[in-house]
């Protein structure tokens, strides 16, 4: 039997996780943070002492490495590196960078391409990442590109750090969004661009719950709830 999909696709910040999360509670679906799994990789290149944008350093390290992803009774996902439940290492400011520096080397690409065709094989999925719709999963059913200004992510991640005590400053944190937007729009492999048939969902003027609403209504287009 075939499985169904969903691709969401988007840059740092603009509520993929959150928004494709609660998506695949109301359709059934298995939700896949595709950005887990790059970073996962990127944690055990840190760890391994090596160079996360250097291609010679990284490409010699993929075939030891043990990645496995599981979840758990809630139906969040985590992610195991050589057995150790990394999910919450992952989360670290500094893995944020080196994942999208790890991503721009087509060998990983080409490493966890097959581990994610293999999820959507083995289930009917909500994924999330930077070329879900273009690359991984050009045939799903529904593809959203899913978008906010740099600003408005910028505010929202400010929040989520001072909701959670910790220190942080508004024009830092523009600044990194900035970056790894410039980083992951420009590389020459699965480049992050919204898929031609891609709907678009803007959501710098819309909170979750409106975000939230107008996902399941383009949802709706596609595949009767
Ligand atoms: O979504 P995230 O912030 O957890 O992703 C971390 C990095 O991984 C992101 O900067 C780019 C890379 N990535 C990718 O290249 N392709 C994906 N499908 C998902 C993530």
């Amino acid at each position: 039997m075939s499985h169904r999909s969903v691709a969401i696709d988007g840059p740092a910040g603009a509520g993929k996780s959150t928004l494709a999360r609660k998506l695949a509670q109301k359709l059934g679906f298995l939700y896949v943070d595709t950005g887990a799994i790059y970073r996962t990789v990127a944690l055990a290149v840190l760890r391994a002492g090596a160079d996360p944008a250097d291609e010679a350093q990284v490409v010699p390290l993929l075939d030891g490495l043990e990645i496995k992803m599981a979840y758990d009774t809630d139906g969040v996902q985590r992610m195991y590196l050589a057995g150790e439940d990394v999910s919450q290492a992952i989360r670290e400011h500094r893995i944020s960078g080196a994942a999208s520096k790890a991503s721009a080397i087509p060998a990983v690409r080409a490493f966890l391409l097959d581990f994610q065709r293999r999820q959507a094989r083995e289930h009917d999925v909500v994924m999330d990442g930077r070329d879900i719709g273009t690359v991984v999963l050009p045939d799903a059913e529904v593809k959203i590109f899913l978008t906010a200004a740099p600003e408005a992510r910028a505010r929202r991640r400010l929040l989520e750090l001072e909701q959670r005590g910790q220190e942080a400053d508004f024009e830092t944190i523009l600044q990194d969004i900035r970056n790894r937007d410039w980083q992951d729009e420009h590389r020459a492999l699965s480049p992050l661009k919204r898929a031609a048939d891609a709907a678009l969902l803007d959501t710098t003027d819309l909170n979750l719950e409106q975000s939230c609403e107008r996902l399941l209504s383009l949802v709706k287009e596609k595949i009767a709830l």
